[in-house]
């Protein structure tokens, strides 16, 4: 029989008859505010499942090692079994969100290089900063895998940047999970969508993401379709 083992803000994790694999249903809600703002949004799961599918088809095909099996159904997926690191690893390209108000930075300032960040993946506690000594004292995660984790991010961000490009989307940040297989390999995991990243458009400068609904800039679902359709297009799945 299967179970949902995990239920989060924007997805349900349910097990399969292989001990292995797990079955994703994203959901139609969308959260803000460490869940503090919520509401339904019709389409919205759908969306999501078929943009992360595309960015995770294309990064297993560059040779980035993912959960990812295969779309079973507008809203499911398959993904490989991995025990979730409680990491929240964001790479930031330009200044926007946390980050510029934290540092009072102008949002779209660039950086002499991209900047890292972890944050230890906690509802209760807010998902707090955490830095790479902390990680090892708490043993949350070892130092090859922390230098594992953000060679993988910089290779998505070289990857990730250049096809948002071409586009015209500009990536302004992300957030990446990683688990652990049984045999303690480390592979990406969770998902890539407009629910967290900042897609910028290049010519007008919108906001193509979760930024439309957390500062109610306009309707979520038009700008992820867009972002499908320009996706699809692209990777010539349209
Ligand atoms: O909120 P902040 O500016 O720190 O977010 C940086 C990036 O990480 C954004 O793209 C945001 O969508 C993503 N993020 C996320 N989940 C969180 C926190 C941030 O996907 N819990």
């Amino acid at each position: 029989m299967e179970k949902m083992i995990y239920a989060g803000k924007a997805k349900q994790m349910w097990t399969t008859t292989d001990e292995d694999v797990l079955r994703v249903v994203y959901t139609n809600q969308a959260t803000a505010l460490n869940g503090k703002k919520k509401t339904e949004i019709e389409g919205k799961g759908r969306l999501n499942n078929l943009i992360s599918t595309l960015i995770f088809k294309y990064l297993n095909a560059q040779g980035v090692h993912t959960h990812f099996i295969k779309t079973i159904s507008n809203d499911e997926e398959l993904v490989r079994k991995v025990q979730i690191i409680p990491l929240e690893m964001v790479t930031r390209n330009i200044a926007a969100g946390h980050f510029s108000t934290r540092f009072n930075i102008k949002e779209g300032a660039t950086f002499v290089k991209p900047i890292e960040e972890s944050y230890f993946k906690s509802d209760e506690l807010d998902d707090p900063f955490i830095n790479n000594s902390q990680i090892f004292g708490l043993k949350i995660a070892t130092e090859e895998e922390i230098e594992y984790m953000w060679q993988v991010s910089r290779k998505v961000d070289q990857l990730l940047t250049a096809l948002f490009a071409s586009i015209g989307l500009q990536l302004v940040d992300y957030k990446l999970e990683f688990g652990r297989l049984k045999d303690g390999t480390v592979i990406l995991a969770d998902e890539f969508s407009p629910d967290n990243c900042r897609l910028w458009d290049v010519k007008s400068k919108k906001h193509m993401d979760k930024d439309v609904f957390r500062r109610n800039l306009g309707d979520l679902t038009t700008v992820y379709k867009e972002v499908l359709t320009r996706l699809e297009t692209k990777l010539g799945e349209g």
